[in-house]
């Protein structure tokens, strides 16, 4: 069964200034989105890129690159008619971020392109660059007056837009110092700070399946829901990122923005309209209600860990600290778990539990919602009914859909119950689109909608929840790591949050259960 397609309109008519072009998060996912936003008629007619690269590039050498690197990440699929219609909106400047020669070369690249193709003085600055570049280059950009936006009379009205990629600051005072930084170059309104679980469509989804749906919303709070877990588990390893993990660590790197985000849309009060602004107030407010953790709930209610060397999926796995550019005595989590409460209404007394980590059994990303129990009554005396919780699971990622348990009668002159699940495939509906995530947040840029962008007040609601942890963290002395095995859940530690209170890390299928059988 498949659905039609909502039509979009193509993005306004924009430039996209990208600065580290030549980088990593260009290659492997800006481009491969882009190239699915023109397949899709969903990038402008009036469009072209300027990179931006440390490495000097002519304008045909920046578009042989840029050829070459989407033919090696976005595969097969690619349309070479398609793309080469793109290719001489190609354009590239090179040089030093810090220099502000590059900001008066940009300047004239960026006319160049806007005379050639139309596109009416709107330019979506892109900071694909290490974190350190994001405050210096805003500042070079408000110097240069790129990103202003007021016009003159002769000016026709144009917007000048900056998307900042993560992390946003390594602790809550540096993201909130880069916040006050930016801030006095741009307008919020021209800043969109990307989470790119944000972009993903399950993760988006989680909208629709509470608030358009009647079904779920009266049992969505404590007096029906026991416990929520939330796991993004990760089978590899840092794959070559050392220099900037071995700093960062699960907490900073996946926690404090990923995990919370989808947290914040499990639990947020419905917003009064789809308008960006009301979906983030709501999301914030959660952040805000979260209780904070006092140094002994530190103790009890954080873990975290660091794979060591071993076996996974049947491959030989080097420990953590063997990796290249990793400390040899690192004391980085690769993993960490949390318990959270939300101190609400809705959701007093309901425990969160979130855990991230790499190397463990298998990717995936699933919110786990438990439903209290039924009062045992008639079926006091029924064997396994209490063994059948009642789960239901919004899988984000990797085989999208949403999935429920619930106890039914295994046929036959008794009365036994058995677990049985109910369970939605996107793919069955929607098809399989080759889709990055990154495609709705470059779209809802250039369309200028804020609505999966972080607010500056929610990025350092985020960090006030993590900032206890490092806090204590930093205070202990280094941990007894390595402390678990690649192909595992991390520490035992992990199990034990669960644990302190009567319960357990629901099981994750390795390999899902075949269609029909009972899990
Ligand atoms: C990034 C982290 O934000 O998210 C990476 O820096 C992590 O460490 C990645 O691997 C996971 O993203 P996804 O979309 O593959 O789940």
């Amino acid at each position: 069964m498949s659905q039609p397609e909502p039509a979009r309109r193509p993005a306004d008519p924009c430039i996209l200034a990208l600065f580290g072009a030549g980088g990593d998060l260009t290659k492997r996912l800006l481009l491969p989105s882009l190239y699915n936003l023109l397949h899709a008629g969903l990038l402008p007619e009036q469009f072209a890129i300027v990179g931006v690269t440390y490495d000097p590039l002519s304008d045909d050498q920046f578009r042989a690159q840029m050829t070459e690197n989407l033919k090696t990440f976005a595969g097969e699929s690619v349309d070479a008619k398609l793309w080469e219609r793109l290719i001489p909106r190609l354009y590239c400047v090179s040089g030093d971020f810090n220099d502000d020669g590059l900001y008066a070369k940009l300047a004239k690249k960026l006319e160049q392109a806007d005379k050639d193709t139309g596109a009416g003085g709107n330019v979506l600055f892109y900071m694909a660059t290490p974190p350190q570049f994001f405050g210096p280059i805003v500042q070079k950009l408000g110097k240069a007056g790129l990103t202003k936006e007021e016009k003159t009379t002769e000016e026709k009205e144009h917007w000048r837009r900056v998307v900042i990629e993560k992390p946003f600051g390594h602790d809550l005072a540096s993201a909130q110092a880069l916040n006050a930084d930016i801030g006095r170059v741009l307008q919020e309104t021209q800043i969109y700070r990307v989470d790119h679980y944000l972009g993903k469509e399950t993760v988006q989804n989680i909208l629709v399946f509470r608030f358009a749906n009647g079904l779920f919303e009266p049992i969505w709070n404590r007096n029906a829901i026991d416990q929520v877990q939330i796991t993004v588990a990760e089978s590899i390893g840092i794959e070559g990122r050392g220099g900037y993990y071995d700093g960062a660590g699960a907490l900073r790197d996946m926690m404090q923005n990923h995990l919370l985000s989808l947290l914040s849309l499990l639990a947020m009060e419905p917003p009064v309209s789809l308008a960006a602004d009301s979906v983030r107030d709501e999301k914030t407010k959660v952040l805000h209600a979260i209780k904070t953790l006092r140094p002994e709930d530190v103790l009890t209610q954080v873990a975290r860990g660091q794979y060591g060397a071993g076996t996974a999926q049947g491959k030989p796995v080097p420990a953590y600290r063997a990796a290249k550019d990793v400390n040899p005595n690192s004391n980085t989590e690769t993993f960490a778990a949390l318990k959270l409460e939300i101190d609400t209404w809705r959701w007093a007394d309901v425990p969160f539990y979130l855990r991230t980590g790499k190397c463990l059994p298998l990717r995936t990303t699933e919110i786990a919602v438990q439903f209290k129990p039924a009062p045992a009554g008639p079926f006091a005396d029924v064997p396994a009914l209490n063994a059948v919780p009642n789960w239901l699971v919004l899988r984000i990622q990797p085989d999208e859909g949403i999935y429920l348990q619930f106890g039914a009668k295994i046929p036959g002159p008794t009365i036994e119950v058995g677990a049985v699940e109910m369970d939605f495939a996107y793919r069955d509906y929607f098809g399989a689109e080759p889709r990055t995530g990154y495609e709705t947040l470059l779209y809802d840029a250039m369309i200028g909608d804020q609505t999966l962008f972080q607010r500056a007040d929610t990025v350092n609601a985020g960090w006030s929840v993590v900032q206890p942890i490092l806090d204590v963290w930093a205070a202990l002395p280094a941990r007894d790591f390595p402390n678990y095995a690649p192909g595992t859940w991390g520490p035992p530690d992990a199990d034990a949050l669960p644990a302190r209170d009567g319960r357990r890390w629901r099981e994750i299928p390795v390999e899902p259960p075949p269609k029909g059988k009972k899990s």
